[in-house]
């Protein structure tokens, strides 16, 4: 290829406290897609990612694990790393910011923007833990908000009624991490002088490097102009510390985009790299005359458009290093029209779609609905399950399931003669259509182009009927003509549909006996061609697995929770473990997070006067779905093998009894409830317990253990009656 271009491309780097969820993977799908795009049209093209290992969040959630934060990173790393594989994103390279090479770049451009008199030093107020001894970001900080009251908001804004503030503007507050009510104390910290920059970034973010919609929104930004950025953290912080600043840290959002030039520094020094002559400076250093001999993309989210389209390139200029060709922003993933959200299940990590789904049907979907706007991205579920089978199974596999065995049982040979010229020609003709759209990232209209194409071969095949004509004495040559152009036209439409599904391409290889699905290959029409036996590419998405999604996620996301101390821990929940044969490592998981739930059982938030913080104002609506009713404790019994149970029989009124398990052993003696009346949830989901099914809860007040005590009615109340 004679206008072979060398393109970088990186991806967001996620942060390394978490797992892969399918917010994420629509970023990295995306940027797949395109960069396997670049691939198969002979471009060299280099995609780099990172783990983002640094800042507060990474060190707390280290401590909580009981590891250091090396450890923790490293964890996660390969977590990640897994996940990418299975959804076949394809990193050249997938570093960490916690590495070597990023700690002398992030130095290096520092120095050069302190050199050049863009940094300045000043002292700040600040709240601080005096328990844990640390700063606290505005997130680790709640308190009642200073406008409407409302409890438990976080320290920049109210969920309640929309305020923003200070978080030393917030009534009572409270750290999260710790529970003391933090103090304010002054630091100095480190600024990034961004307003030097203003009429750089004027340009910059008019000059086609943005979105249209992304200029016009960072406009607003620039007119109002630009403040200072914060770029120092003090200790305790896991990050690099600055260079002649003992105590002083890089914020982690000033070494993480340097992160990608450090994946690529990675790279480009490794036996691999050297192979292919990957040269750091020509892709990062701006040529003689300021000319760019290479061009670079970052594909993010919306939410971080600021760091890469303000302070990044504001930054790289400062320290004369190049500025990316484009910034490419997506939107966020929401699913059935809603965020995606832990209480409704719908969080929904990568892994657990890989445990009940193919990877294969995300990928399509994403690249069925993605544009290169900015708009969120709905993940419809019935629609995602009715598309991916009518698309791929339906309209795109059939295409070689119905013609390739005819082919094979007769010799296994592609006919030597096309008998469909001019419609093959026409499919061939379609990919510098469909490879534009591909660049522009229009990747829906690519879709909708190749899958207008995949309904014309089904349209020749149903119209010829091969099967009907294989029956016919003496057309068994007509049949392998038909079967062949059949299987050229699936051999064009693989050939564009390579990037968004590179399994079935590889399946498509093997069987239609191909070298390469490059671009350029694909003009040569397959005669005389051996193939090999089809076999099944793709079974059918069915609901009952995106169900099954949901149900682990909801309850991956509870145990979740519970280890990040985000939501009361369930009444005593011995789960089934006992029965299952566990490893060493599963019982440790398992003990770890039954002692965090304890903890949070028994710690629940605390308000100074030491009663628990009330919690978030609900409408009457929704107190009206709790259907509570008196019911009588007809029997109680110690249960055998639990140490925090009773069993209680109740009766509900109208003949009808449940069963209920209650972690009320330690403070009541089973006979002393039995004949009494007390208050039961009674539309509480059943509950599967170790020792049986728990139909309901029964109301109790108190901190546990001991003391806890029971609710119970006036006289008169009688079984059955709903409480309101
Ligand atoms: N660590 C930073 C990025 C540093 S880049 C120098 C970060 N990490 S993240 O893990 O929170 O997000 C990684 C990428 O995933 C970001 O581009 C983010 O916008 C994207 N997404 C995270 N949740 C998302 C959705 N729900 N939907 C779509 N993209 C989302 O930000
Ligand atoms: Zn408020």
């Amino acid at each position: 290829m004679t206008d072979q271009r060398k393109i970088l491309v990186t991806s967001a780097l996620p942060y390394a406290n978490g797992s892969i969820h399918l917010g994420h993977l629509l970023e990295y799908i995306q940027t797949d897609i395109w960069v396997r795009f670049q691939k198969a049209r002979g471009h060299q093209c280099t995609y780099v990612c990172a783990d983002d290992a640094h800042g507060t969040a990474i060190m707390l959630r280290a401590e909580k694990e009981g590891l250091t934060p090396e450890q923790q990173i490293a964890n996660v790393k390969a977590e990640h790393e897994a996940d990418f594989a299975a959804f076949q994103v394809n990193f050249d390279n997938f570093h960490s910011t916690h590495s070597e090479e990023n700690r002398e770049l992030s130095e290096e451009i520092y120095k050069a923007c302190r050199d050049k008199g863009h940094i300045s030093v000043r002292k700040i107020k600040q709240l601080f833990d005096p328990v844990k001894e640390l700063f606290l970001a505005d997130r680790y900080v709640k308190g009642q908000c200073p406008k409407c009251h409302a409890e438990d908001q976080y320290g920049d804004n109210c969920e309640s009624c929309g305020a923003t503030y200070t978080p030393a503007e917030l009534i009572k507050p409270f750290s999260t991490i710790s529970g003391a009510t933090p103090v304010e104390k002054e630091s100095e910290h480190y600024f990034f002088k961004l307003p030097d920059f203003q009429e750089f970034l004027q340009d910059w973010t008019r000059s086609g490097t943005l979105q249209e919609e992304v200029a016009n929104k960072l406009a607003e930004w620039l007119e109002s102009g630009l403040k200072e950025w914060d770029i120092s953290r003090d200790a305790p912080y896991f990050g690099f510390e600055i260079p002649d600043a003992p105590g002083k840290y890089f914020y982690v959002w000033l070494d993480a985009p340097i992160g990608y030039m450090a994946s690529f520094k990675n790279l480009c020094e490794s036996e691999e790299g050297k192979a292919r002559g990957l040269d750091f400076d020509e892709y990062w250093k701006p040529g003689p005359n300021g000319e760019n001999k290479t061009e670079v993309y970052h594909f993010i989210g919306k939410d971080i458009i600021n760091f890469h389209a303000l302070f990044w390139p504001a930054m790289l200029t400062a320290a004369d290093y190049r500025t990316p060709t484009a910034v490419n922003a997506h939107g966020f993933v929401t699913v059935n029209g809603e965020k995606m959200s832990k209480s409704r299940g719908t969080f929904i990590k990568g892994r657990t779609f890989l445990n009940h789904l193919d990877p294969t049907y995300l990928r399509y979907y994403f690249a069925a609905k993605l544009s290169n706007k900015v708009d969120d991205f709905d993940l419809n579920l019935e629609d995602f399950v009715q598309r991916v089978n009518s698309d791929l199974v339906n309209k795109l596999v059939n295409i070689a399931s119905r013609t390739g065995n005819f082919v094979f049982k007769a010799g296994g040979k592609l006919s030597s003669t096309c008998v469909e010229q001019e419609m093959v020609q026409h499919f061939i003709d379609q990919g510098d259509v469909i490879a534009e759209m591909y660049e522009n990232r229009e990747f829906s209209k690519a879709m909708k182009e190749i899958m207008t194409l995949a309904d014309r071969a089904n349209e020749y095949i149903q119209e010829k009927a091969p099967w009907a004509m294989n029956k016919e004495e003496g057309r068994e040559q007509e049949v392998i003509e038909i079967c062949s152009v059949a299987l050229n036209l699936f051999r064009q439409l693989i050939t564009y549909l390579a990037p968004v599904l590179p399994d079935i391409a590889e399946k498509t290889q093997t069987f239609l006996n191909l070298d390469s699905l490059n671009w350029e290959a694909r003009t040569n029409i397959l005669l005389d061609h051996e193939i090999n036996k089809f076999k099944p590419m793709l079974g059918r998405a069915e609901l009952k697995h995106v169900e099954a999604i949901l149900e682990e996620t909801k309850d991956d996301l509870r145990k979740e929770a519970i280890l990040n101390g985000e939501a009361p821990a369930e009444e005593a929940t011995p789960e089934p473990v006992e029965e299952k044969k566990l490893s060493n490592k599963e019982r440790r998981k398992l003990e770890k997070e039954r002692r965090a739930a304890e903890q949070l059982a028994n710690a629940p938030k605390l308000r100074e006067d030491g009663n628990e913080v009330i919690a978030d104002e609900i409408q009457f609506e929704d107190f009206a779905k709790v259907d509570l009713r008196i019911a009588k404790i007809i029997k109680a019994d110690h249960v055998e093998g639990a140490d925090k149970l009773l069993q209680l029989t109740l009766d509900i009124g109208d003949g009808e009894t449940r069963n209920v398990f209650s972690g009320i052993k330690a403070a009541y003696q089973p006979e002393d409830l039995e004949g009494k009346l007390t208050i039961v949830v009674a539309n509480l989901a059943p509950r599967k317990m170790k020792f049986g099914m728990s139909e309901g809860m029964v109301l109790a007040a108190g901190p546990g253990g001991s003391d806890l005590w029971i609710l119970e009615p006036h006289d008169g109340a009688q079984p059955g009656m709903r409480v309101l």
